[in-house]
Parts: C-alpha cells; structure tokens; sequence
C-alpha cells in the first residue's frame, strides 16, 4: 500500500498547487491513502469547512490541524461532526473535535494521530510522548500514522525512536521546511523530521516577506498575510506499507517547485 503525506497546506497557493499535483502523483504513483496537514489551509491560518469538504473530494482520507486548529472560528461549527478530521490529541482533555481517526482501507484499519510538541510551542499542552503511549494501549489498529506538529527537531527525533516499531509512519510537520533525513529506522518506522509545506515559495514559511523582513529590521506591526504570488512548493512524503507484514518498506520525499 502507498500512502501519500502532504504538508502543511497554506491559503490560495497552496490550494492549487496541491490540487494540480494531487492529480499527477495519485494517477502516476497509485496512492491508496491520503493524509494532509490542513491548518494553513484557509488563509494562511485555520481551515474552515468549505476547504474541509474540498479535500475530501479529491480523495484526502483523514486531514490534521496543529497549533492553529482554532485561529479560523468557523472550524467550530462543524469540527465535531467532521470524522476525517485530526486536532492534537495532546490538547486539554475538554478541547473540540478529536485527536486521531480510524479508517477502515480494504479490511485494514488506520489510524491517523497528531502530536503537537512541547519544545518552543505556547499552550496547555501535555507530554505528547505520555499521550501516544495512552493512545497506543487503548486504541487497537492495523496501521498507525503520527503527524508530530513540532518546531523542535530534537523533540522530533527523540519521538520518532520513542515509537519506531510501533508506529508506521511517523512525520514532522509546523516548520514548513522539509528535512533531508527520511530514512527507515532500526524497528521499521518510516520517519522524517518535517515533510515541509505547499505553498508560495517567496514568502517566509508562507507568510509575504516584506511583513516579516519589516518586523525584523523595524519593529513593523502589519498583520500576517499570506503570500498570493510567485512560485510555488510541493512537498510531501510517500511510504510504502507492506500489506502482509504492515510495515513500512520504503520512504521517499517530494519537492517540486514551479
Ligand atoms: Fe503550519
Ligand atoms: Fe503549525
């Protein structure tokens, strides 16, 4: 089985470079299974529903948030009706909407779960590392796919041996930069430190750089904005599942800039 892992999606770039590479890499690689982080999807910050069912028509099977899960409020309306869509599970016991989704592929059952990290992030977050082991002793699943939402890559890295053997994939997402160490580990996880974003190329991490170069060098206070125009980025991640075994055979990395 091949699965495809997209990175952070951000605002009206992001949207089109996605859907135009979705197309080519499902028909050209026969990818069975989509996960997409979503939380820059609608403007640059939060998803809201409209986008949510967008995904899901062009095959997305389970789409994650991350640290801003809430920054769009529309999200509230309809997050807990959503069944293909994944907050962190290590969020505040009373939080909306859910941290993993079981999905059933052909007789196998998947499980997609995010972990937001603690390293550099602000909020009530628990130990991501505490809460996977609970998700793991009480979830029961064929397959099981972690987007850890970090800026840490130590964090990352100290997460991704943590549970090499008992998750399948294990991948970063939140820096929008992807890192060049996809590799299989010892216990047969497939693991990357980030997948990296889909989005403009020229801004700064997806925001226009002339509003973050302005808060550098002069104190400036314009409000984030996305940035609408230039080239673009593909990046994303697909693995290789063995059916029989279920485990992960094979990691390759995507980056494709137009
Ligand atoms: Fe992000
Ligand atoms: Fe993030």
């Amino acid at each position: 089985m091949k699965i495809l892992i997209v990175g952070d999606v951000f605002s009206k770039l992001g949207r089109s470079c996605f859907e135009r590479n979705l197309k080519r890499i499902k028909e050209s690689e026969k990818i069975n299974f989509i996960v997409v982080n979503g939380e820059n999807t609608s403007h640059g910050r939060g998803l809201n529903e409209g986008h949510y069912r967008w995904y899901l028509e062009q095959g997305v099977n389970v789409i994650t948030l991350g640290n801003h899960s809430y920054s769009n409020k529309s999200i509230f309306k309809y997050i807990d009706e959503a069944p293909n869509l994944v907050r962190p599970y290590n969020f505040p016991d009373n939080s909306r909407g859910k941290g993993y989704a079981t999905v059933n592929y052909n007789g196998i059952s998947i499980t997609v779960m995010q972990m937001i990290g603690q390293v550099f992030m602000t909020g009530e977050i628990a130990s991501p590392f505490l809460k996977t082991k609970e998700l793991l002793e009480n979830v029961k699943s064929d397959i099981y796919i972690c987007d850890f939402h970090g800026e840490a890559t130590s964090e990352k890295i100290a997460y991704g041996y943590t549970f090499d053997g008992a998750i399948q994939i294990i991948y970063g997402t939140h820096t929008h930069v992807q890192t060049n160490d996809a590799r299989i580990l010892e216990g047969g996880s497939a693991y990357i430190t980030d997948v990296g974003m889909t989005g403009p190329l020229e801004g700064v991490i997806g925001v226009r750089k002339d509003i973050i170069l302005d808060r550098y060098m002069n104190n400036g206070v314009e409000k984030f904005s996305p940035q609408d125009e230039g080239k673009t980025q593909f990046n994303a991640i697909i693995v290789e599942i063995n059916d029989a075994t279920r485990k992960a055979t094979k990691i390759q990395t995507i980056k494709i800039v137009e």
